[in-house]
């Protein structure tokens, strides 16, 4: 969380770092600020969102062809305007942002008071701006020595970017931990957390790895690990396209994105499989095609909607694969000491591919000597670097806090690896693989079909955006689809809602039902088709609300729920692809007629990068 980023080059500092914030808002929204160099070193900064730091500034010196940006999702100190960052050294000469947590900071404050530091704020990240220029003071070295000496003495997580009003043809930026790339242009360069600022100005970057500093001096770049041994960048072509990372006529990118899954799981899906000769063309099963066939048991971590789409993968590979399989938060996995066996597979789903728990648990797995496979979005993130192997979800940029086709696409690929783990395994023959493919193919213009329900869903939005309560029912497969629309509901429109297992209802959620309740019911022609319309009728005999998500041309459940959706049909395993969506725009249309902000919902962060 934070969004960091930072220009060194020829032309106007100022509005490459607005637009920069602009992209990487979605990182947090607590407060903005931006530090320029220009002689002086001009600190404009507040809280609220990057909207509200344009305001400040107005008027005021923004020039400089050196400067720095960011944008904080608040850890330590409440977000007000001192909090904010840049923060500064003793003297006012460094400057800081950051994106991360400094865990010993409390220590180093002691220390640093002790010495006659005197601090303003109450984050971790000002300690840091001291205690570089007391290194630098001490030792009577460069500014980059003593950035290098100062993360030796720091523990956590941080990505940082330094500039110094005494060294004004210097950019410093260091990770560990959380993410920063450098953009290299024609004498310029750029540093932020991911690419989205960089984009319009070169497509040539390097991700730093953990535990690396990034020197601009003069012009030219040097890499150094905290160790100081040097290492040469190496420079990646970005992929990216501007149009993907705007709304595209969309009045929210959470609306774009819902909208693009046709696409985004058409993407995820593509070059993977040959559905004539039934095989597949993943770098995962093939060069990991021994090891698959050996394994015992699949760990699936991820955290809030990641661990949703692990939820499903779940049921996926015990139902195709028949391979024993559990899901952990990665949160409670990392720190539970877990049995991890060296024949465990760890699958680690995250969209940001930066999540501090999901990395914290591949690196704990990768100890115990597990193999690790990452499936995430974002290209060149670290947990794909931290993993063995894995695939890309090619979702193409998820902007939206709350995420929509990140799943859907994890849901693809997860279950593209079931078919293959079991064809592997010998537990799917090339039949099955043929018709599983040509099931996956039709599930595009399933979901474009879905979308299609979207003005009747605006109606049925309209009617329940005063409720306070929400209860999400499914089962089988249905379950994790009424997880994931339940943390929809709450993360946009702050509406109390809980995903159940159906028939877990009557031990305890069925005490909420009453006439004021609406229950969303995944009830799908399935194998357990019969046992939904139980569990309905059980709220139904409570009084409670039904909004059934059904199977087209259904008319048992009709008669029953209040408001039907209809869905296409499709096989059972593939459900969630499809069911997902109308959830999807439930919450979205009843957050907006409730006036939430749904892009930037209160509180959250979209890449979670402190654990
Ligand atoms: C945050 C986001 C969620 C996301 C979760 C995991 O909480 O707001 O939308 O599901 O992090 O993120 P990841 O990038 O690991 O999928």
């Amino acid at each position: 969380m934070c969004g960091i980023v930072a220009y060194i080059g020829h032309r106007e500092a100022y509005p490459i770092l607005i637009k920069g914030l602009k992209r990487l808002e979605y990182r947090g929204y607590d407060s903005a600020g931006i530090a320029l160099l220009n002689g002086n070193l001009n600190i404009y900064k507040c809280k609220g969102k990057v909207a509200d730091l344009e305001n400040i500034v107005a008027g005021k010196n923004i020039t400089g062809s050196l400067g720095m940006g960011h944008t904080r999702w608040a850890t330590h100190g409440e977000p007000n305007d001192t909090n904010s960052h840049p923060h500064i050294s003793q003297s006012g000469d460094i400057a800081i942002i950051h994106n991360g947590i400094i865990e010993n900071y409390a220590t180093l404050k002691e220390e640093l008071s002790q010495r006659g530091h005197e601090f303003t704020s109450d984050t971790d990240t000002e300690v840091l701006a001291h205690l570089i220029e007391d290194i630098k003071n001490n030792t009577h070295t460069s500014l980059e020595e003593a950035v290098r000496l100062a993360l030796h003495e720091v523990i956590g997580a941080y990505a940082i970017v330094i500039i110094s009003k005494n060294d004004p043809t210097k950019l410093i930026g260091a990770r560990k931990g959380s993410p920063l790339v450098v953009g290299i242009g024609d004498n310029e360069y750029f540093m932020a957390s991911d690419a989205t600022p960089i984009i319009e100005y070169t497509r040539n970057v390097t991700y730093l790895n953990d535990g690396e500093i990034a020197f601009i001096k003069d012009g030219k770049l040097s890499i150094k690990t905290i160790q100081n041994v040097e290492k040469t960048p190496y420079i990646e072509k970005l992929e990216m396209n501007l149009e993907t990372i705007e709304k595209g006529g969309y009045e929210h990118f959470m609306l774009k994105e819902i909208h693009e899954q046709p696409r985004s799981i058409y993407d995820s899906l593509r070059g993977r499989f040959d559905p004539i000769n039934c095989t597949f063309a993943m770098r995962s099963l093939k060069e990991f095609e021994t090891k698959i066939k050996n394994l015992k048991r699949i760990i699936i971590v991820g955290c809030g909607t990641s661990w949703h789409a692990g939820l499903v993968g779940e049921y996926l590979f015990e139902d195709i694969a028949r391979i024993p399989v559990e899901v952990e938060y990665a949160s409670e996995f990392r720190y539970r000491n877990p049995v991890i066996n060296e024949d465990d597979l760890v699958i680690a789903i995250s969209q940001s591919g930066e999540t501090a728990d999901t990395l914290a648990a591949i690196e704990l797995a990768k100890e115990k000597g597990a193999t690790i496979f990452g499936l995430c979005n974002v290209v060149g993130s670290s947990i794909p670097r931290a993993s063995h192997a894995g695939a890309y979800t090619h979702a193409g940029p998820e902007i939206g806090v709350a995420s929509t086709k990140a799943f859907t696409a994890q849901v693809a690929v997860l279950t593209l690896w079931a078919f293959g783990f079991a064809h592997l395994r010998g537990k799917a023959s090339k039949q099955d693989l043929r018709n599983a493919f040509a099931e996956l193919e039709a599930i595009p213009a399933k979901v474009e079909k879905t979308l299609e329900r979207e003005a009747q869903i605006i109606e049925i939005a309209k009617l329940f955006s005063e409720t306070n309560n929400a209860l999400y029912l499914g089962r089988g497969y249905g379950f994790p689809v009424a997880l994931e629309g339940a943390l929809k509901l709450k993360e946009i429109s702050y509406i109390h809602a809980e995903g159940y297992p159906a028939a877990e209802m009557k031990h305890g959620p069925i005490a909420l039902i009453d006439e004021a309740m609406p229950v969303v019911v995944i009830a799908t022609k399935s194998s357990i088709y019969e046992k939904v319309i139980s569990n309905i009728q059980e709220v139904k005999a409570r009084k409670g609300k039904i909004i059934a998500i059904v199977t087209e041309g259904d008319n048992k459940v009709r008669k029953m729920a209040d408001y039907v959706i209809e869905i296409p049909e499709t096989k059972e395993y593939l459900e969630p692809l499809v069911a997902t969506i109308p959830l999807q725009l439930l919450s979205y249309y009843v957050a907006i007629q409730r006036g939430c902000n749904v892009d930037q919902p209160r509180n959250l962060a979209k890449s979670v990068t402190v654990e």
